[in-house]
């Protein structure tokens, strides 16, 4: 057993790091400021095999273990924030209106800091730990063009894992579960289309509002009606554009709305009906439909015998009652999914106190979470490097 006190020692720095990027956010690949800092704290930790540059702005940097050869794993940090006007009065707030860290990364980041210093000055583990720092989290998008770039392969990484907070759990516990744990996340845009007219004379037109009605309605049984009760899938209708006059009817009628599954097979049912559904209910009206249907991130799946790993390096970091390996999947999304994808890896939460809420404006990550994300990170190496 690791106590979390041997990463007391750490949590100053790691706080002050934490701060500054807290007061510094920026946006999606345009982490030019966060990357720097982050390539400068990596080089004064002895670290001299940096790349950045990488999907634009982001790093992976390559500490070798003392222990002899053996295979390199992946830790993974997201560096981006969001564009939210931050509220949360804290002296440390963003010098800049209307960007925050309001998901937490800028912790994230300054715990991979705070473990590459501790990994880089005790080399306890065999092999290799590729520190990876990535932009455009939010975006969905900055992972997967790392991943293209070839990560991977150039840089011999054969497992990979995550992290990410969770306000409302209490700090110094830790939460996963085995294969699906966060959705895929998928966008539709349907236009109806019917034929316009005069108000008065309806009987002349095709009425997209009633086609548009009648599709919305139907959606909602694709699920009640049509899948297992013990899955989970969400189709939520969020835009619905028509008209603009009292006594027009118009030509057609727009609606987009998101799917969410954790199951491939569901995600396959979801596209394939509900383009089905809308164009039988458009052609009963005798109207019809366009439909697009994008695939955005994928389900982000804990492979087994890493979730093993990965409960294994948190119990023996904060022992067995503070891990809960039996977590409910959650309906949000990640883009660490393309990552667990490309190569066998697990993703962990951890608690962030009785903070305000991801994506809320008065959030901020809670610095006493740092030493145990940092020590939670260093457990995981020396398990799974073990000399
Ligand atoms: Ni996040």
């Amino acid at each position: 057993m690791r106590s979390v006190e041997t990463f007391r020692d750490l949590q100053s720095d790691a706080t002050a790091w934490r701060r500054y990027l807290h007061q510094n956010p920026e946006l999606d690949y345009r982490v030019h400021n966060t990357a720097s800092f982050v390539t400068e704290k990596l080089a004064s930790f002895g670290i001299n095999h940096i790349e950045a540059g990488i999907a634009e702005t982001g790093i992976v940097a390559l500490i070798q273990g003392g222990g002899g050869d053996g295979p390199t794993i992946g830790l993974r940090a997201d560096m981006d924030a969001l564009p939210i006007l931050e509220t949360s009065n804290k002296p440390w707030s963003s010098k800049t209106p209307g960007m925050m860290h309001a998901c937490g990364h800028d912790g994230h980041t300054a715990m991979l800091l705070g473990a590459a210093k501790y990994l880089a000055e005790t080399r306890n583990f065999k092999g290799s730990v590729a520190l990876i720092f990535q932009p455009a989290e939010e975006d969905g998008r900055g992972a997967q063009r790392m991943v293209q770039e070839g990560i991977m392969d150039r840089f011999g990484i054969s497992r990979v894992f995550g992290m990410h907070n969770t306000p409302g759990m209490e700090v110094g516990k830790f939460g996963i579960c085995h294969g699906p744990v966060l959705a895929a996340l998928d966008e539709f845009d349907l236009v109806v289309k019917g034929r316009g007219g005069h108000a008065a004379r309806p009987h002349e037109t095709v009425d997209p509002f009633v086609i548009a009605a009648q599709i919305i309605l139907g959606l909602q049984t694709l699920v009640s009606r049509n899948t297992d009760p013990l899955d989970s899938l969400v189709i939520s209708v969020t835009k619905l554009n028509a008209g603009m006059a009292y006594n027009i009817i118009p030509g057609q009628a727009e609606i987009s709305g998101t799917v969410r599954s954790l199951l491939p097979r569901l995600r396959d049912f979801a596209e394939r009906q509900i383009a089905a559904l809308a164009q039988g209910i458009a052609h009963g009206f005798g109207g019809d439909i366009e439909f697009k249907y994008r695939r955005l991130e994928p389900v982000t799946f804990n492979h087994a015998e890493e979730t093993n790993l990965a409960i294994n390096a948190a119990r023996n970091l904060v022992g067995p009652a503070s891990v809960n390996d039996k977590m409910r999947p959650r309906i949000s999304s990640e883009d660490f999914a393309y990552m667990l994808e490309a190569k066998p890896g697990a993703i962990i939460y951890f608690g962030n106190g009785p903070t305000a809420a991801l994506h809320n404006p008065a959030y901020d990550f809670n610095d006493e979470a740092l030493p145990y994300g940092i020590g939670y990170w260093v457990s995981l190496v020396e398990t799974v490097l073990a000399p």
